[in-house]
C-alpha cells in the first residue's frame, strides 16, 4: 500500500527536508519551502527515479556497433530554432522552452507546427492554459492551418496519455507544463512534486515511443523555471526565451542540449503576424544608428559563437544637482561608474561635475567586457562633443591603469565588422599579432585609452 508523507520541498532547488526551514541549505534561498504531500511505498513511482532507461532491458554494445539513421533528426525549417536545437528535432527527446510569460513561447511553438505539419508530420498540440478558440484565434493571425496539427485542451496527465496513444503523434507540444497535473500526487498543479512527476512521465513517453517532446515552463520571478531548476536535468534540452516585452527583439538560446552545442542562439523579431527570423542581427541592431552625432559608437558584442555588433550610446551633460547623476542602460551599472572614473582620472575628463547616461540600443542587454572601450569612447565623444568617425569599430576591455587589454574571439567580431562594412578597427594591442590580413579593413592596436581616443575622433 502507498502511504503518504509531509515533507517540505525548497521551490528554488527541489531540496527536501522533513521540517519547515527559513532557509535551504541547499541554495540559500530565504522562505522557499513549501509544504507537500509525498506518497511513499511500492506501487508509487518516485519523480526522482524516473530514468529513460527501464530495468533489464538493455545488454552491452560496442559503441561502434550502434547504429544512428540519417533522418533522426527532423528539420523544423526555421532556422534560427534549428540552430539552436544543434540541426533540428531529435526523435524521442524532451525540450523545455522556458521564458517569461507573454515573450512568446506559445507563438513560437505554434509557427513550428505550421512547419511540421508541412511536411506531413502530425503534432498534437496540449493545452492547459488558453481555450480551444483562443488558440485557433491566435492560429488565424499566425496564419497556421496545418491540416495534422491536432489541439487538446487537457490538463490531467492521465487523459493526455491516453489521447496520446490514440493520436500517435510524430510531436507532442505541452503548454505549460505548470498546469498539467497527475493523479498519483495530492499537491496542486504547479508545485514541485506536480511538476517533477509530469515532466518525468512525459520523459518516459518520449523515450518509450520515440516522440519527440516540447514542453513549455514559466519562468519564476527569480528566472527559474517553475521555481524548480529540478526540471533542467531531468530534460534533453533547455531553451530560454528571452527578451525585453518592450521590444520586439527576442533572443533563444540553449543552456543544456544532449544533442548540440548551447553556443548558439537564434534571433527572433516579434511582428503583428508573429515571430520573424532574424538572419542578420548585426544588421537590425545597427538600423537607425545616427550619422555624424557625437555620443553614439558601434562595438561588437558575442552571443554565444555569434558576433553580433551594437551601438552604445551615451550622454553625457552638465549637472544641476550636486550629485552627478549616472545610468547605464542595457548594461552593468557598476562597470560604467568605473569607467567614468578611469576617463576622469587617465583622461583627465571633468565628469565630476556632469550627468552620465549610457544606453545599449534596441533593448539587448550586454555584459561583456569586451564593450568597456566603446563604453569610455562613447562618453569621450559625448562629453567633448566630437562625433566618432562612421566607418570605425570600437572594442576592448579597460583596466584600471586606463590600460586596453586583450579580449577573446577578436578575429570573429573583426570579421563580422568587415561583413557590415566598417574598415577601421580598434582593438587591444594584444589582439594584435594573433590576427589575420583581413582585406579592406585597416586594424589598429591601441595600449591605452588615451591613445585610442586619438584614432576614432573625426
Ligand atoms: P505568447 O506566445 O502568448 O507568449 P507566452 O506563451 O510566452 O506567454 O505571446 C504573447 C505576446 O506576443 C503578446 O504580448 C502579444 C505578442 N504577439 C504579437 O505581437 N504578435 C503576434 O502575432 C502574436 C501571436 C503575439
Ligand atoms: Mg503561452
Amino acid at each position: 500500500m502507498a502511504k503518504s508523507k509531509t515533507i517540505f520541498v525548497c521551490t528554488q532547488c527541489g531540496h527536501e527536508t522533513s521540517k519547515w526551514m527559513g532557509q535551504c541549505p541547499g541554495c540559500r534561498e530565504w522562505n522557499s519551502f513549501v509544504e507537500e504531500v509525498k506518497m511513499t511505498g511500492k506501487n508509487t513511482r518516485s519523480a526522482q527515479s524516473a530514468s529513460p532507461v527501464a530495468a533489464g532491458s538493455s545488454k552491452v554494445q560496442k559503441l561502434n556497433d550502434i547504429i544512428i539513421d540519417d533522418d533522426v533528426r527532423l528539420k523544423t525549417k526555421i532556422d534560427e530554432l534549428d540552430r539552436v536545437l544543434g540541426g533540428g528535432i531529435v526523435a524521442g527527446s524532451l525540450t523545455l522552452v522556458g521564458g517569461d510569460p507573454g515573450i512568446g513561447k506559445s507563438t513560437l511553438l505554434l509557427q513550428m507546427c505550421q512547419e511540421i505539419s508541412n511536411q506531413g508530420k502530425k503534432v498534437l498540440y496540449v493545452t492547459g492554459e488558453e481555450s480551444l478558440k483562443q488558440i485557433k484565434l491566435r492560429a488565424q493571425r499566425l496564419k497556421v492551418d496545418g491540416k495534422s496539427v491536432m489541439l487538446y485542451a487537457e490538463t490531467s496527465l492521465q487523459y493526455i496519455e491516453q489521447a496520446i496513444k490514440n493520436e500517435q503523434p510524430d510531436i507532442l507540444i505541452v503548454d505549460s507544463i505548470q498546469t498539467i497535473y497527475s493523479d498519483d500526487i495530492t499537491s496542486s498543479p504547479g508545485s514541485v512534486s506536480q511538476v517533477r512527476e509530469v515532466t518525468s512521465a512525459m520523459m518516459r513517453i518520449a523515450k518509450q515511443l520515440g516522440l519527440s517532446t516540447f514542453i513549455i515552463g514559466h519562468v519564476t520571478k527569480d528566472g527559474a523555471i517553475a521555481g524548480p531548476r529540478v526540471l533542467e536535468h531531468m530534460v534533453d534540452t533547455v531553451l530560454y526565451f528571452e527578451g525585453d516585452r518592450s521590444f520586439s527583439y527576442r533572443v533563444l538560446r540553449a543552456v543544456k542540449n544532449r544533442f548540440g552545442s548551447t553556443n548558439e542562439i537564434g534571433v527572433f523579431e516579434m511582428v503583428d503576424s508573429g515571430l520573424r527570423e532574424v538572419s542578420n542581427p548585426s544588421e537590425y541592431m545597427l538600423t537607425g544608428k545616427p550619422i555624424g552625432e557625437s555620443g553614439s559608437v558601434v562595438t561588437c558584442c558575442m552571443e554565444g559563437t555569434r558576433p553580433l555588433l551594437v551601438e552604445v550610446q551615451a550622454l553625457v551633460t552638465q549637472t544641476n544637482f550636486g550629485m552627478p547623476r549616472r545610468t547605464a542602460n542595457g548594461t552593468d551599472y557598476n562597470r560604467v561608474n568605473l569607467l567614468v572614473a578611469v576617463l576622469e582620472k587617465k583622461v583627465g575628463l571633468q565628469l565630476g561635475s556632469h550627468d552620465s547616461y549610457v544606453n545599449i540600443a534596441g533593448g539587448i542587454k550586454v555584459n561583456e567586457p569586451a564593450l568597456d572601450l566603446s563604453i569610455i569612447t562613447a562618453l569621450a565623444s559625448s562629453f567633448r562633443d566630437v562625433p566618432v568617425k562612421d566607418d570605425t569599430i570600437v572594442f576592448g576591455e579597460v583596466g584600471l591603469t586606463g590600460e586596453v587589454r586583450g579580449i577573446t574571439q577578436c578575429d570573429q567580431r573583426v570579421i563580422e565588422a568587415s561583413k557590415m562594412g566598417f574598415t577601421t578597427c580598434i582593438i587591444p594591442k594584444a589582439n594584435l599579432k594573433h590576427l589575420d590580413k583581413i582585406k579592406g579593413i585597416k586594424i589598429i592596436g591601441v595600449k591605452t585609452v588615451e591613445e585610442a581616443l586619438q584614432y576614432v575622433r573625426r
